[in-house]
């Protein structure tokens, strides 16, 4: 059965999820109207509903008489401004005459089984039609020309919907977009917590939550990425919301460049929901016959709380946003040597140190930042890809690369392509392939420039050089680093008037290079970053299977990084690794098992000089990776549980269960401890209530030892208990000393 059902009488769309529905009406004037995004209804529920009403001030309807059918009190999709709805409009244009208007109204309205590819962006798929079904409306603004054709695609036993649209200019004069939001929706009340992700270098995607009040709350990105700062994610949460419980409503953007999320507490108290390109210095130039595609956003609507949002965004991402053979493949162990070598290495160093990684059970690595051009330091030979630094390898790429196979590992490599030193022979052969303004001083961030990779000679350039470093030696994997944000967003193939083009050229650009490294090196993983999680967003998923989740490799820091990403992506997704003591970013001493048990959570690494520990802690790391190797089907697979959030209490707890629930892992890592504490209690979820467990307890207790450093002892028990049980009564866990983790490894009877 079709997942998008119309209810004639009224030209009602109901967009039908496996516990959520989506309600759109054609309204008779033609305008698209959003009447319920909540729980399921069935056709016909909604007839009595108006979506406007009149009030004083209201403008009418353009050119109508009827003050009951006023723009500015109408439950709206795809709000447009400059005729009497004054609040914020998900599209703008300036029309030839100079005008702003944009009178969109419904013309052709069709369904479509499966979902259409977008033409140069990111996005979710299907692979057969019976996966999905797609509702195509067409809306067309007689005056100018402009028709947007709006997609919603509804994903059958999902409560997600992906929506994006298209603009073409069918109209004689020129059209000048300068608004481009993928989605817009009217909620009734605006009796909302919202939901943020939020933070910095360093301390990515934080959950920060407030009360909506009226006039709009947003997060946005101007940086020319998706950003540290903010993710290109909201949340709204009904009044006693929690992990388990209640209703959320959220949007996510399936872009990595500028963007803007908010929502729009109007003065009759409804909530205008926006997500997509940030307009700030944006506009797109439409000549007769041309066409805008706007990115994706993807809405999920859960009544299961916080969890039951992350899991629909999770199961979608994992299976229909990640591609290629690596999407359901196992994550390898690997071993990348920057927080063990920084610049500081030659052959002979990394091959010590991918010795020590096969010793400790990796199955790839990594060489990170340094191998190319005049490269000691950050400050010299970002673009000159193609000039190895014999000097530090002699024999080049390949020796290294045929040692570490030769070690029974995998070789992947360090590239910034979107970037280029001033000091690089690429920028002195080419000076204007940067981003600049002619006559303006070129700002640097980390003593680099951004290449205009919005122009096809530069992406040529660029793609040309990695594709012969690429083939020169057996690589398997890529680390796709972007390490500054964009100034000067100028850009020399434009004329003065399409400059509002640039940013967003910029990134069609970086996504063109991507396609082609997944078109034509499918064998190749390849890794996401900049600088750590600057970029982590659904966009990039679409190219890279994981990314590295944030520079800061701090176990316990490290817990709410990962608890806020884990919000929108998967576990599969986020790229963690264990690292040294004191650790390099806070200093902080945390139990090799803490670290291991942290990182194990994401797709599991070392980046630290395995060469300076004793033998009995890369005995302790084979463990490890051992272990992660036996579990990780429940980290790529399975359903998350967030148990104790990291962000209001000294425990995070949390707990992976496989699709079958005949298995499950429990993590709780003790943050800072008081004395003569409570136990905390850990009711588990997702379990079957009927079927019995196998608990085996592995935790570590802290032996003091007189005057030195405290060691640890792990302690192992074992107890069977019914899912009935360790759901409605719990775990009680008690864990003294300060980051020690715990984990209870739960497999059916
Ligand atoms: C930033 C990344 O996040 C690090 O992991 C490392 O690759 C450096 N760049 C190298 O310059």
């Amino acid at each position: 059965m079709t997942t998008i059902l119309r209810h004639d009488p009224t030209g009602t769309w109901f967009l039908q999820g496996a516990t959520s529905s989506y309600v759109l009406r054609v309204e008779p004037s033609g305008h698209l109207t959003h009447l319920h995004w909540g729980p399921r209804v069935e056709p016909g529920a909604i007839d009595w509903f108006t979506p406007t009403f009149d009030r004083a001030f209201c403008i009418n309807e353009p050119g109508g008489r009827d003050s009951g059918f006023a723009l500015d009190t109408l439950s709206r999709e795809a709000p447009t401004g400059g005729n009497g709805d004054f609040r914020a409009p998900m599209l703008g244009v300036v029309n030839a005459d100079g005008s702003h208007i944009l009178d969109l109204r419904v013309v052709a309205q069709e369904i479509h089984a499966g979902k259409p590819r977008l033409d140069g962006l990111p996005a979710t798929y299907v692979e057969r039609e019976a996966e999905a079904d797609t509702l195509v409306l067409t809306l067309a603004d007689r005056s100018s020309g402009a028709e947007v054709v709006l997609h919603y695609t509804v994903f059958r036993d999902s409560d997600a919907i992906a929506r994006s649209w298209r603009l073409t200019n069918r109209g004689s004069g020129s059209l000048r977009l300068t608004r481009a939001l993928s989605a817009s929706l009217d909620l009734p009340h605006c009796n909302w917590t919202l939901l943020q992700l939020s933070g910095a270098w360093a301390r990515e995607r934080q959950v920060v939550t407030h009360a909506l009040v009226p006039g709009i709350s947003s997060v946005e990105s101007r940086r020319g990425t998706s950003s540290h700062q903010h993710n290109p994610f909201l949340a709204l949460l009904a009044p006693g919301t929690t992990e388990e419980h209640g209703e959320v409503l959220a949007v996510n953007l399936v872009y990595s460049g500028n963007f803007l999320a908010q929502a729009e507490v109007d003065q009759y108290g409804h909530t205008r929901l926006q997500i997509g390109i940030n307009p700030h210095e944006f506009t797109w130039e439409l000549t007769p016959g041309a066409t805008f595609q706007a990115p994706e956003a993807v809405l999920v609507r859960s009544g299961e709380g916080l969890g039951g949002m992350s899991r629909a965004y999770h199961r979608l991402y994992r299976s229909r946003l990640v591609r290629g053979p690596f999407r359901d493949a196992p994550r390898p162990v690997l071993i990348n040597n920057w927080e063990a070598t920084y610049f500081n290495f030659d052959t002979e160093k990394l091959l010590r140190l991918a010795a020590a990684g096969a010793e400790v059970g990796c199955d790839l690595f990594v060489l990170d930042d340094g191998w190319f051009g005049k490269r000691e330091g950050d400050r010299s030979g970002l673009g000159d890809w193609t000039t190895v630094n014999l000097a530090k390898l002699p024999g080049g790429l390949q020796r290294l690369a045929e040692g570490v196979n030769a070690l029974g590992l995998r070789f992947g490599l360090w590239f910034e392509p979107e970037m280029v030193s001033p000091d690089s022979d690429l920028y002195r052969a080419h000076p204007d392939w940067c981003l600049h303004v002619p006559g303006r001083p070129r700002s640097e961030g980390r003593s680099q420039l951004v290449l205009d990779l919005g122009r096809a000679e530069v992406r040529d350039h660029i793609w040309g050089m990695m594709t012969t470093i690429l083939r020169s030696a057996p690589i398997g994997f890529v680390k796709w680093d972007m390490n500054r944000h964009l100034t000067e967003v100028w850009s020399r193939q434009l004329p003065p008037h399409r400059q509002g083009e640039a940013a967003h050229r910029f990134m069609l650009g970086v996504y063109d290079l991507l396609e082609r490294m997944h078109r034509e090196f499918p064998e190749v993983l390849v890794e996401g970053c900049s600088g750590g999680g600057g970029r982590f967003d659904a966009g990039m998923l679409h190219y890279h299977p994981y990314i590295w989740t944030s520079d800061n490799s701090d176990a316990i820091e490290r817990l709410r990084i990962q608890h806020g990403t884990s919000m929108v992506y998967p576990l599969s997704s986020m790229d963690a690794n264990v690292s040294a003591i004191p650790n390099h970013q806070v200093g902080r001493r945390t139990p090799l098992t803490t670290r291991a048990t942290v990182a194990s959570t994401g797709a599991f690494g070392y980046q630290l000089d395995l060469l300076a520990l004793s033998a009995d802690e890369r005995a302790e790391m084979r463990q490890h990776s051992e272990r992660w190797r036996s579990l990780r089907h429940l980290f790529h697979h399975g359903d998350l549980h967030r148990l104790a959030d990291p962000m209001t209490n000294r425990w995070a707890a949390w707990m992976c269960v496989s699709p079958a629930r005949d298995e499950a892992l429990v993590t709780c890592v003790r943050m800072l401890t008081e004395a003569n504490t409570a136990r905390l209690p850990l009711r588990l979820r997702g379990l079957d209530p009927a079927r019995t467990y196998r608990v085996q307890v592995e935790t570590l207790r802290e032996i003091p030892s007189g005057g030195g450093a405290a060691h640890h002892a792990p302690v192992h028990a074992v107890f069977t208990a019914s899912g009935s049980a360790l759901m409605g009564i719990g775990l009680r866990v008690d864990s003294p000393g300060d980051f020690i983790a715990s984990t209870w490894h739960l497999t059916a009877v």
